[in-house]
């Protein structure tokens, strides 16, 4: 059994994390269990959703941290060790956690954390290829509203969310999953999203269950689905 650590924040709503805890208990993932949930605010509605299922929270507040005259490298150390140590955590999945990790976290859980990006992303390189054959410029360093935004604002025919294990390269390294969504004439940011968010409900569990059941392999650089 993999012990799972979901990452977020107070930006999103933790649907993302509702889903993995849905799949969990449908049994759409195996043997994974979700051990901690960790916010970096103390108002993220995850934590009440982690609760109400009795798993285990904790907050680490960045600001807080610092404030104790702690370095940022060291919030990263201390997080890593946290859930190393305390949980033995076999995959950390980042489901709306908007702080960039370091090599100082990274280090612990190398190819074991998976984020969720409302972008479409490559596996390497600046244009992602959407399953038409279009190329078009991947939407990398924006969060949650503002990635939609952008698709919206430069005329996307088509945005939609990704899946992929974490280099110390911000939203890069490889994709293990990815669903387009066709944007339509009078979209906006909340439609769009909402599309967006039902897909990540599907591809964010689908893609803890391949890790969980170990079949995800990394070759050159990209990740290969192993049957099951
Ligand atoms: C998701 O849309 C994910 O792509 C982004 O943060 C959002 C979190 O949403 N990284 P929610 O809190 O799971 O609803």
């Amino acid at each position: 059994m993999k012990n799972i650590a979901v990452l977020i924040s107070n930006k999103g709503t933790g649907s993302n994390l509702a889903a993995i805890l849905d799949g969990i208990d449908k049994k759409q993932i195996k043997n994974g269990k979700v051990v901690v949930v960790v916010s970096d605010k103390k108002d993220a509605y995850g934590l009440v959703r982690a609760s109400q299922r009795n798993i285990p929270t904790e907050v680490l507040d960045l600001r807080e941290f610092l404030s104790s005259g702690k370095t940022r490298l060291g919030y990263d150390d201390d997080l890593g060790k946290l859930l190393k140590n305390k949980y033995k955590i076999d995959l950390v999945v980042l489901a709306g956690w908007m702080l960039i990790l370091s090599q100082k976290f990274i280090k612990y859980f190398h190819n074991k954390i998976i984020n969720l990006h409302p972008g479409l992303l490559p596996d390497s390189g600046e244009y992602v290829t959407l399953s038409s054959g279009e190329k078009l410029k991947a939407i990398r360093g924006l969060h949650t509203n503002a990635a939609v935004q952008y698709a919206i604002d430069h005329h996307y025919p088509v945005t939609g969310s990704t899946v992929h294990l974490i280099t110390p390269i911000v939203d890069n390294g490889p994709v293990i999953l990815r669903s387009e969504v066709k944007i339509k004439k009078n979209d906006n940011v909340y439609k769009l999203y909402d599309r967006m968010k039902k897909e990540e409900h599907i591809i964010l569990p689908k893609a803890i269950n391949l890790f969980c059941t170990d079949r995800l392999e990394l070759k050159e650089g990209k990740v290969v689905i192993k049957s099951a």
